[in-house]
């Protein structure tokens, strides 16, 4: 299984779990996570959700295979809006562990999450532009008010990686722990929101998001409908047609 669920002590943890393609999210994969994140919602047993991948990698983000495929059918209401909608939406805390690389969708799901760690490892990347896309799920608008704009245009702009440090540094992870310790610790932070009434860390949690939850599923929506038509434009295939190919891609011939 490509991810892996379970649930334990009041905690649903989903784990990616394909190491041998870096845990590139397949819409299977999203599938999966979105069923597993409504029914958490559904089940009072679940009272906090943890999200981790493997010490060596969180996730390279979404399957570039699957978007050369599925080019032509946007983003909608695909596994993927959905996995998104229902974290965006959740109403119990997420618990996210990362350790090394979180690219793409790997650093923007981290937005909308509650409590973020990351092991000393971790590299965070939101490659659109090299990518010949735009920014996805609301990062345009929740990453900029996480940690200033400059900073924000630097990453989204540029897409390139940085590091826990910097990551730490900017809001937009937690805390940074060595990557012995990330596991345990991140699943000792869930078990004790597990251990905290309900009531109060949902009134909590939906408070702390203020009123910009409207807002964000409307940015997503917007974001949506230019990286589905940026999924099926030449300069996306280029850049997916050049990583598959272990080249650089050359965009020189786009306007
Ligand atoms: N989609 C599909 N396959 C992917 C993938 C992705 N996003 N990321 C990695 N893989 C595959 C590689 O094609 C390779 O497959 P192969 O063994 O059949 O050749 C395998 O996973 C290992 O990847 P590799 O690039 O050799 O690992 P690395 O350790 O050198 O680099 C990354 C790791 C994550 C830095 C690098 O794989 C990468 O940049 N991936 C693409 C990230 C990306 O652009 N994601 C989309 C964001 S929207």
């Amino acid at each position: 299984m490509d991810i892996l669920t379970r649930k334990e002590s009041g905690v649903l943890t989903i784990e990616f779990n394909r190491p041998d393609k870096k845990n590139a999210i397949t819409s299977a994969m999203y599938q999966l996570m979105a069923d597993a994140l409504k029914d958490a919602e559904a089940d009072a047993a679940v009272r906090a959700i943890l999200i981790t991948g493997k010490p060596e990698v969180f996730t390279a983000g979404n399957d570039l295979d699957d978007f050369m495929k599925n080019a032509s059918a946007g983003v909608g209401d695909r596994p993927v809006a959905q996995f998104m909608r229902a974290l965006s939406t959740a109403g119990k805390p997420v618990v996210a562990a990362v350790a090394g690389n979180a690219v793409g969708i790997g650093t923007t799901m981290l937005m909308h999450c509650d409590l973020v760690y990351a092991a000393e490892n971790a590299k965070f990347s939101m490659p659109f532009t090299q990518l010949g896309l735009c920014p996805e799920f609301a990062s345009s608008m929740l990453f900029p008010a996480m940690v200033g704009y400059q900073r924000a245009a630097e990453k989204l702009l540029l897409g390139e990686a940085f590091l826990a440090d910097e990551a730490l540094d900017i809001g937009l992870v937690s805390r940074v722990l060595p990557a012995a310790d990330l596991l345990q610790f991140a699943q000792s932070q869930a078990a004790k929101l597990a251990a905290l009434p309900a009531s109060s860390l949902r009134v909590t949690k939906a408070l702390l998001k203020g009123g910009q939850a409207q807002a964000v599923q409307a940015r997503m929506q917007e974001e949506n409908k230019h990286f589905g038509e940026m999924l099926g434009a030449p300069e996306a295939k280029e850049a997916f047609t050049a990583f598959f190919e272990k080249r650089r891609p050359d965009f020189s011939k786009f306007a």
